[in-house]
């Protein structure tokens, strides 16, 4: 990246410029929805909000969950720990505050250190996490999982 073309040189801080302004916006959004990676993982709180918390909103199809799995959606991992049953908590890693990843076998896994997680309570597997996901309101309506 840093060259040693010395032509156009102005047009390359436009170029910077032009950049930087273009990546602000979707830089913001990359930074709530990636939540891994800062240490106070407030970013993942961001993602909540920004996926709306008012009892109603739609966080997924019911379809969308598969049996003994789940999905991490926006601020929330949305599992199915059994047939039919559908529970919600905040994705981010009660360790140190990443965004939880894969739901496989009725565990909810953090990529970053190793946790993980019980799909149907949120309770600690495994360390060193020490303290549960909190747990979301969450209802069923017509095929979707709406906030309670
Ligand atoms: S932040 Fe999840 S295990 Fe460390």
């Amino acid at each position: 990246m840093a060259g040693t073309r010395d032509s156009g040189g102005a047009v390359g801080a436009v170029g910077r410029r032009t950049v930087i302004a273009a990546a602000g916006g979707a830089g913001l959004a990359a930074a709530v929805l990636t939540a891994c990676g800062g240490s106070d993982g407030s970013g993942a709180q961001g993602g909540a909000g920004s996926a709306g918390t008012d009892a109603g909103t739609v966080i997924a199809s019911t379809a969308d969950i598969p049996e003994g799995g789940g999905a991490v959606v926006g601020g929330l991992v949305v599992t199915q720990p059994r047939a039919g049953e559908f529970k919600a908590f905040s994705a981010k890693c009660t360790h140190a505050g990443c965004a939880v990843k894969d739901v496989v076998d009725g565990v909810i896994r953090c990529p970053c250190h190793g946790s993980a997680f019980d799909a149907s309570d949120g309770t600690v597997k495994t360390g060193p996490a020490t303290a549960p996901l909190p747990a979301t309101a969450i209802a069923v309506k017509d095929g979707s999982i709406v906030l309670a």
